[in-house]
């Protein structure tokens, strides 16, 4: 099989360009006073509107594969001490953004925001309601896991205004989910996808991670099949990233036993296969979506962009103002992170009123190869002189900066994966399963950080 040998070759560590420069590029010398101007700053810059994230850093079980900031709620008191704290962090930040910009994205992820009781989430929707005006066709997201999920809160969070969700499935297997301490879904995820439907979610995405323990290509299909049938409009197959360094829980499932790379690999191809029989186009190497979905078509028209919170529209994106322990702002030319412990975050926000820990402030040169870069990622296609005349340089500047080299592809080009235009650079289907390993022959920061930071792609 062809994309197998071609994933094998370039299956190598490297960044997941989910931001450019990477998050562990981030440092500590940026702070709330960097922050508080970038925010001015970022009122006369592009994009021109806003895009909301909070974080709720909390789980009621902790599942032993997770690689998201979480952590286990110990007490009910502590939801109240933090949704106070992020109340006034929304309060100082948006003190400072120009709000006659509207609201188009406004994303609630975590840890598991549904698990919290949503009087709390209605407090923060309603402030931010009085403080922005939205977009009419406004994207109101929340990432729930379905053991905690009802169909009374899928009445309450439409009536707050949510429009979307993502519901963690991992997988339907429950010995699986057994396997990695995690609490199966509450309802038949097609109940919840009906009613969610009927309370007029317009988008519906599944989460499944291959990789974990006990999973076999045989067993991984039959929970792709059963995600395919519950109809959603988006599905990702998220690959299981093992960094024990970053996450000691995760050496609970070596003991348990990983699948091999072999399997891993067979599982994301047997779903890819699968997904796309039946229709869904793929997004980035493991994200798809129907063929009518936004997405889809802002794909086929270069039109994709990508932020923390997931793959969108280039229209749809804002900067985006991060809320929450943990929570990554991106400016137009700066990325903000706050304090990773809730308990340190509540402090320090009642304290100060902001909680910036680190970040990162792009230079010129890095604006322009973060946008080359996010076009290879996101699009698969890159013209530089588009490039240049956004930035208003000389095309030779865009090549300077991001060390253009053909020389660099030509195992790419031999294996058929990308073609050297006139006009740039354009990825073919196949070379999607390994941009990231393309992307960062463009990426002049590349070259010089150490490869074990990173998992590999599948
Ligand atoms: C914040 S969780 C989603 C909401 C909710 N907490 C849940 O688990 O259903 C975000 C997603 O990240 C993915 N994820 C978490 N840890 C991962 C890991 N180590 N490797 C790959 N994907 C992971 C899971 O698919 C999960 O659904
Ligand atoms: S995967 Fe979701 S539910 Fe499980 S620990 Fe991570 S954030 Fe919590």
């Amino acid at each position: 099989m062809i994309e197998k040998e071609i994933i094998l070759k370039y299956n190598q560590p490297g960044p997941r360009y989910t931001s450019y420069p990477p998050a562990n590029y981030f440092d500590n010398t940026y702070g709330v006073q960097d922050f508080e101007e970038n925010i001015v700053e970022s009122n006369i810059m592009g994009p021109s509107h806003l895009s909301l994230y909070f974080h709720v850093p909390y789980c009621p079980r902790l599942c032993h594969f997770c690689g998201c900031n979480t952590s286990l709620l110990k007490s009910k008191d502590r939801i109240a001490d933090y949704f106070s704290a992020l109340r006034k962090e929304i309060d100082k930040v948006a003190s400072l953004i120009d709000t006659s910009r509207l609201i188009t994205q406004i994303h609630w992820g975590g840890g598991t925001p549904n698990s919290v009781p949503l009087q709390f989430i209605e407090g923060v929707m309603e402030q931010v309601k009085a403080r922005f005006r939205f977009h009419p066709d406004a994207e109101i997201a929340m990432e729930c896991s379905p053991a905690y999920l009802t169909f009374d809160d899928i009445d309450l969070l439409a009536d707050m205004g949510f429009n979307r969700m993502s519901l963690g499935i991992q997988d339907f297997n429950e010995e699986v989910l057994l396997a990695v301490n995690r609490k199966p879904s509450r309802y038949p995820v097609e109940e919840l996808i009906r009613e969610l439907r009927s309370a007029g979610f317009s988008g519906i995405n599944l989460d499944l991670i291959y990789g974990l323990p006990l999973q076999t290509p045989a067993n991984f299909a039959l929970t792709v099949r059963k995600a395919i049938d519950a109809k959603p409009d988006r599905l990702v197959t998220f690959s299981y990233a093992h960094v024990p360094w970053v996450n000691k829980n995760q050496v609970i499932l070596e003991k348990k036993g990983l699948p091999s790379p072999e399997d891993k690999l067979d599982m994301f191809l047997i779903a890819r296969r699968m997904l796309v029989q039946d229709g869904y186009a793929p997004i980035g190497l493991d994200h798809y979506a129907r063929e009518d979905d936004e997405l889809t078509v802002a794909l086929r028209n270069r039109h994709l962009h990508r932020n923390f919170q997931g793959y969108c529209t280039k229209d749809r994106t804002g900067q985006v103002y991060a809320f929450g322990s943990s929570s990554i702002s991106q400016l137009f030319n700066s990325y903000a992170q706050n304090i990773k412990t809730p308990d340190m975050y509540i402090d320090v926000i009642q304290q100060k009123g902001f909680a910036t820990e680190r970040g990162y402030r792009l230079s010129f040169k890095e604006l322009v190869t973060r946008e080359v870069i996010n076009e290879v990622m996101c699009n698969g296609y890159v013209d530089f002189s588009q490039i240049a005349k956004h930035f208003a340089i000389r095309k030779t500047e865009v090549l300077d900066y991001v060390k253009f080299d053909p020389g660099k592809f030509t195992l790419f080009i031999d294996d058929g994966l990308i073609e050297i235009l006139p006009e740039g650079l354009k990825v073919n289907r196949l070379g999607m399963m390994v941009v990231r390993n393309i992307a960062m022959n463009l990426d002049p920061l590349a070259a010089g950080k150490s490869e074990k930071k990173f998992s590999k792609t599948i």
